[in-house]
């Protein structure tokens, strides 16, 4: 699979599944994505809200569509998931005290205004997911997230918030249904987003971008030795050509097979958005350096 571009699934469609994210469950990975399988709504760089994607792999390579594992709210204007509406950055993780699996995902309205997250839980990896809440976490705003599930099993939402000035990372609940309250205010004023997490050598490392809408930018990492602890940004990781722009992309997602990882990255096409490519890169760690080189190919973890 050529990186930067459009991906096929295994029946030779495009695979929608923006913003996205990949898990592994039971030795398959499912792979969540925006679905932006439409046209752009005319005149704008936004398109209705489809749902959220579900493909599932034994490879990482040969992704087979699942379906809409979260849809789109038709019927009901008012519905947080209406297709007026912006669902972006879909998040899922499996809850082992209730044998369910839990998506996050950034919901707003048309103009950003809202700046909330929405939580939908699944019995099944593949859905169908039932929306259970749609507000602001610890009553702040909330756009670009994400979702880490840390080795004790505690998991995080990181969200951009005060109009992304600042990145917060707020404790879930057991349940990973809603946050506990606790949560930190990281990276004060440096405006950072689409945040993608993960933890090597006891260190926790965040890459981000800078926020120039569909548009890319400079990936920077931050470090911490504690997830609610004190990030310190550190540099850009990428390197190679365009390494100035995030090989012009922009980071959503680290997975991790046999203990490497791989950051998953998006390459918007604004004009076009269903038509945006994906890119994984493998991540290396020297003498505790994140660097990300480019790579032309995705073809599997080795
Ligand atoms: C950048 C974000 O990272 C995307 O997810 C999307 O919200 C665009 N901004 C919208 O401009």
């Amino acid at each position: 699979m050529k990186n930067g571009h459009i991906w096929k699934d295994t029946d030779g469609n495009a695979i929608q599944a923006h913003g996205g994210c990949i898990i592994e469950h039971n030795g398959k990975y499912y792979w969540y994505g925006e679905n932006k399988g439409a046209d752009n709504c005319p005149g704008t760089s936004r398109v209705d809200v489809i749902g959220v994607s579900c493909y599932s792999s034994d490879d990482l390579v040969n992704w087979k569509y699942e379906g809409l594992a979260l849809k789109a709210d038709k019927d009901d204007p008012k519905s947080p998931i209406h297709p007026s509406k912006v669902a972006e950055r879909p998040k899922v993780i499996y809850n082992e005290k209730n044998n369910n699996f839990v998506m996050w995902l950034h919901l707003d309205d048309a103009s950003y205004t809202f700046g909330g997250v929405g939580t939908a839980v699944s019995e099944s990896p593949a859905g169908p997911f039932r929306l259970i809440a749609a507000r602001q976490p610890n009553r702040q705003d909330s756009r670009d997230m994400t979702i880490f599930k840390d080795t004790d099993g505690t998991a995080y939402l990181l969200h951009s918030k005060d109009w992304n000035k600042t990145m917060n990372i707020a404790r879930l609940n057991e349940d990973y249904t809603d946050v506990d309250g606790m949560y930190v205010s990281v990276m004060q004023d440096q405006e950072r987003e689409a945040p993608a997490v993960c933890m090597h050598d006891g260190m926790y490392y965040m890459v981000t971008s800078g926020c120039t809408g569909w548009s890319p930018n400079s990936a920077l990492y931050a470090e911490s030795k504690y997830i609610m602890g004190k990030w310190k940004l550190i540099d850009n990781p990428c390197e190679g050509k365009n390494s100035r722009r995030t090989f012009n992309g922009q980071s959503t997602y680290i997975f991790e097979v046999n203990g490497k990882k791989y950051l998953m990255l998006d390459h918007w096409v604004r004009e076009d958005l269903k038509t945006s490519g994906y890119s994984i890169l493998p991540i290396e760690f020297r003498d505790g350096i994140m660097t990300i080189p480019w790579q032309d190919e995705w073809n599997g973890a080795k």
